[in-house]
């Protein structure tokens, strides 16, 4: 955090989330392509409108994800060794957990995400549904290392990483993500793993850009969590919501497009806009079989099953530890 966002923030009395939360956006907004995290999305609002976008006809990778997950239970069950720990990375809903937990007999479930209050109320859910199951809640960010509880130490792990989050992770990012769930799993780890599939762009962009603008305000509402945590001023008006598909870089971007000059300020920094300069706010990467099969052998996993939709539209993965 450079001197003036500390002093900025001592003098806000931000709290230590918020004042990261600063950090970033104003550094975000400092580079010459401005870019927002998407991890900032997800405030109380973005939480609501993503669960309103898994809905829309559009969006296709929730409900196909989900389709798959149930067809083929089973199979992917059998791939689950006997008394094993289910770690999940980034446990939101548990929708997608129960349709493993239904098929398969697991000896516990550690669900890890940064939110502990959200996966405590969760794990409370679970444990009424399936009094068999110990379920341990971890609180962490998983994208960075953390260590798993004692209890689930000598079972055999399996990590779950449904959702295409790793869509959001740079190639370079999600190979190193990859690479320490492996190292966090331990020996004879397994990893089943959601991946959105490149298609054409008549169905991609259409997900990300929909007729109802949910798609719209959720980008959008990224402005208005500046405003509130961070004092500004931004006219939410004064931009709109892009979608395109970069094809040489097999992602979706969302772009939030400043549709006139204006200054915007943000904890005291003025931020200068130009009419059509951007802030980019999310990528989402596609994957061919191929492509994705590549990425798992290089950070040490084989691909021990693959998974998809009559349509492929959307994979799901089964991958061992490689050698
Ligand atoms: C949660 C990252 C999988 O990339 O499809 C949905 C987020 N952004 N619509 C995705 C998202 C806009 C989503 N992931």
């Amino acid at each position: 955090m450079n001197m003036h966002v500390a002093v900025q923030a001592r003098a806000h009395q931000l709290d230590p989330q918020t004042q990261t939360f600063a950090a970033d956006v104003l550094d975000g907004l400092s580079q010459p392509q401005k870019s927002l995290s998407p991890k900032y999305f997800y405030d109380d609002a973005g939480s609501e409108l993503f669960v309103e976008i898994t809905k829309l006809p559009e969006y296709y990778p929730t409900r196909t994800e989900l389709g798959i997950l149930r067809d083929r239970a089973a199979e992917i069950a059998a791939l689950i060794p006997a008394n094993a720990a289910i770690v999940e990375f980034g446990a939101g809903a548990t929708t997608k957990i129960r349709m493993l937990l239904a098929a398969h007999r697991v000896a516990a479930y550690v669900p890890v995400d940064i939110s502990g209050d959200f996966i405590t109320a969760q794990a409370a859910g679970l444990r009424r549904d399936f009094p068999e199951l110990a379920v341990y809640p971890v609180a962490a960010d998983f994208t960075e290392p953390f260590a798993l509880p004692d209890a689930v130490r000598d079972l055999p792990k399996v990590g779950f990483f449904p959702g295409s989050t790793l869509g959001n992770f740079e190639p370079h990012d999600a190979a190193h993500f990859l690479g320490s769930a492996r190292a966090i799993l331990g020996r004879g780890a397994r990893l089943i793993i959601g991946v959105d599939l490149e298609k054409d762009e008549r169905l991609l962009v259409p997900a990300y850009d929909d007729a109802a603008g949910v798609t719209a305000k959720f980008n959008l509402n990224v402005l208005r969590r500046i405003n509130r945590e961070l004092g500004g001023d931004v006219e939410l008006p004064a931009f709109a919501h892009r979608a395109l598909y970069n094809r040489d870089q097999h992602r979706i971007e969302m772009h939030l497009v400043s549709l006139r000059d204006q200054t915007v300020r943000i904890l005291g920094e003025r931020i200068a806009f130009r009419a059509g300069e951007t802030i980019h706010t999310e990528n989402s990467y596609k994957y061919s079989l191929d492509r994705f099969r590549a990425l798992a052998q290089q950070s040490g996993w084989t691909l021990q099953q693959s998974w998809m939709d009559a349509d492929g539209l959307f994979s799901v993965h089964a991958l061992e530890v490689a050698g």
